[in-house]
């Protein structure tokens, strides 16, 4: 019997074929393609990850690095016969460096298990996502993913001195180390992060790390509109002086969904239009429940809680970290990640309902990084709609959305990447010869188009 490119893979490194094996590893969060993977692979150090590269590239086989497959663009789907290399098995922990505040670790630590092993010793990644017990360092930094700290600590790429990367020939680069100033020429590491698998495979990074607040607060604030929540971000600053650690808006939709979702009680006396969540580093003083108490007296704010204990503090959270989930679990939903400056917010949503909402085929559910610009646009399936009608309608709809950003100079995609599923919004935010420089980059490293194929751009 003739023995196929698989068998001689699965004499080298774990290779699964089981069907539930191809389809949860096929895929990401979104639930748009159809998962179809020939294998998946689960090389268990960086030399493997080489060898199963080389391995594809002598035999000219497409390969799809995957992480935790929370990914929310489609760039860990493989929907083509592509070979899945599984990154969950690079599971190296170092020990955290007290003095340099660094840490190595394997592609497939997750994201809370950085922070669990940190904040052993009063220190943290500040990444960090709602996402976090699933999604992986090596898809972190794929994405160069946000999160609900950006305000105070910017994206996941602000948090690596040392990257270690696969290329598809088989080479292992080692991109800086724990060392914090290192100006030696243009920085290959950088490039890598946020290249969304099309470029190289990470398999380890030395991670920077920084102290935890010693406390935060965190406070739940009801507001009648996306504008008043503006106002109340210059107002924490300004007035109030406030070090943000996080400054999140929720729309009513948004609470109303988690609520029905988790069976959560309203945390106000009355279901508001819009509410602001926010976090703010140091003690529970008497200053800060003034800066409340003048908000509210100045009508910014309608009705408010402050968490007085760090249970309270978690279930605040919970009705901004659960919107994802029961969003999903209610409806199909097609999702946008957006942003704009962020003195120009005010003006696109306003634009957005008034004259882009209208064209959505669903009810808009709007979310997101407030204090960043980034909104989270989600509109979701009437069920009586079938899926093609919808997912046509909202890709007309898009276009609306990718002109109005193009105006504003706005990005089409804040922290999710672009993957198969925002492929068509590119060009709004990014110009030809841009674009054009990063495919001449991506064939000098991977001439036969075979590392995470049809992601970002076609080749
Ligand atoms: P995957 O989904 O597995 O992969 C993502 C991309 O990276 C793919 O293109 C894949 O090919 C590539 N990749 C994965 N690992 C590697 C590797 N080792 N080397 C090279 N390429 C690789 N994102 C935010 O930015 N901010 C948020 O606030 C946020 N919140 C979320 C909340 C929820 C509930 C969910 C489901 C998702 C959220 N996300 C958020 C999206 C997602 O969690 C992030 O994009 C995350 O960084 C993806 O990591 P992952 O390990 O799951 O990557
Ligand atoms: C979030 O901030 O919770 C996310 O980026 C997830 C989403 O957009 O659904
Ligand atoms: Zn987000």
């Amino acid at each position: 019997m003739l023995t196929t490119w698989i068998d001689d893979l699965s004499q080298k490194v774990p290779l699964s074929r089981q069907p539930q094996d191809l389809q949860a590893y096929g895929r990401d969060w979104t639930r748009v393609y159809v998962p179809r993977p020939s294998a998946v692979v689960f090389p268990r150090h960086p030399e493997e990850v080489c060898e199963v590269l080389r391995f594809c590239s002598e035999r000219g086989i497409a390969v799809v690095p995957s992480g935790g497959r929370t990914g929310l663009s489609a760039g860990a789907v493989a929907a083509e016969g592509e070979l899945v290399l599984s990154l969950e098995r690079l599971r190296h922990l170092g020990e955290v460096d007290p003095l340099g505040l660094t840490l190595t670790v394997g592609a497939g630590i997750t994201n809370q298990e950085v922070h669990q092993h940190s904040e052993k010793i009063g220190l943290t990644w500040p990444i960090d996502l709602a996402s976090k017990g699933s999604c992986q360092v090596g898809g972190n930094l794929a994405t160069n993913a946000g999160g609900i700290r950006v305000i105070r600590y910017g994206h996941a790429r602000q948090w690596v001195t040392g990257l270690q990367v696969a290329l598809i020939d088989g080479t292992l680069l080692k991109l800086g180390t724990a060392v914090q100033k290192d100006n030696v020429g243009p920085d290959l590491r950088q490039l890598m992060i946020g290249s969304e698998g099309i470029l190289g495979v990470i398999t380890q990074a030395t991670l920077r790390l920084t102290i935890m607040p010693r406390e935060c607060q965190v406070m739940f604030l009801a507001v009648d509109n996306i504008d008043r929540g503006l106002e109340l971000l210059s107002h924490a600053r300004l007035q109030g002086r406030l070090q943000l650690q996080a400054f999140e808006f929720v729309a009513q939709n948004c609470l109303e969904a988690v609520m029905k979702v988790q069976d959560r009680a309203c945390p106000f006396a009355q279901i508001p239009p819009a509410a602001v969540l926010i976090e703010v580093e140091g003690r529970l003083d008497n200053e800060l429940e003034q800066w409340m108490e003048q908000v509210m007296s100045q009508g910014l704010v309608r009705d408010g809680v402050l968490a007085r204990s760090s249970t309270e503090r978690a279930s605040l959270w919970a009705y901004r970290d659960n919107i994802t989930e029961s969003l999903g679990s209610l409806g199909l939903m097609h999702k946008n990640d957006i942003a704009v400056e962020v003195g120009r917010l005010g003006e696109f949503v306003h634009t957005l309902l008034s004259e882009v909402a209208p064209h959505y085929p669903g009810q808009m559910y709007l979310f997101g990084h407030l204090g960043d610009g980034n909104l989270h646009i989600n509109v979701m399936k009437p069920s009586a709609m079938d899926p093609e009608t919808f997912w046509e309608g909202c890709q007309r709809a898009d276009q609306l959305l990718y002109e109005l950003l193009r105006n504003l100079n706005g990005s089409v995609s804040a922290e999710h990447g672009i993957g198969l599923l925002k492929k068509a919004a590119l060009s709004f935010s990014r110009g030809p010869h841009e674009v054009d420089t990063v495919r001449r980059v991506k064939k000098a490293l991977d001439p036969q188009g075979l590392l995470n194929p049809g992601k970002v751009f076609d080749l």
